[in-house]
């Protein structure tokens, strides 16, 4: 059901200064930057192997991002996995009575499909299903 992690993604502060860092310290090159405004996000990938390391800024004080900050504080926010079908993987969850925050496949950053898990229904892990 799963094929690999495809990005693991972490909540930052100041997403400028999270970038200097993972590119000067880390030596990690930015692949791609995107503002997704309708999710109050801004996200910058940066290429680590054939996955990601996602960097998310909160656009606003009033978005998700930044209530997980003031609430847990800069870190991991959740883990992205690759499927070939979302929509039978989010079938397959229905069906085994995990709790999900997107019922259905909507569009993510990059243009690809994604939904996410509750963390609640998945030992406090939020994941995000991608269908590339
Ligand atoms: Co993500």
């Amino acid at each position: 059901m799963l094929n690999k992690i495809e990005h693991v993604a972490l909540a930052v502060a100041d997403l400028d200064a999270a970038v200097t860092h993972y590119t000067q310290v880390w030596g990690l090159e930015v692949a791609h930057r995107e503002l997704v405004a309708d999710q109050g996000v801004e996200e910058v990938m940066l290429r680590l192997g054939d996955s990601y390391l996602q960097l998310l800024g909160a656009t606003g004080p009033d978005t998700t991002v930044a209530k997980f900050l003031e609430r847990r504080g800069e870190g991991l926010h959740h883990i992205a996995y690759e499927v070939d079908d979302l929509p039978a993987t989010l079938d397959s969850l229905s069906a085994r009575g995990v709790e999900m925050i997107d019922e259905e496949p909507r569009l993510g950053g990059r243009g690809h499909m994604v939904a996410f898990v509750h963390p609640k229904s998945n030992h406090g892990l939020l994941v995000e299903l991608i269908q590339r």
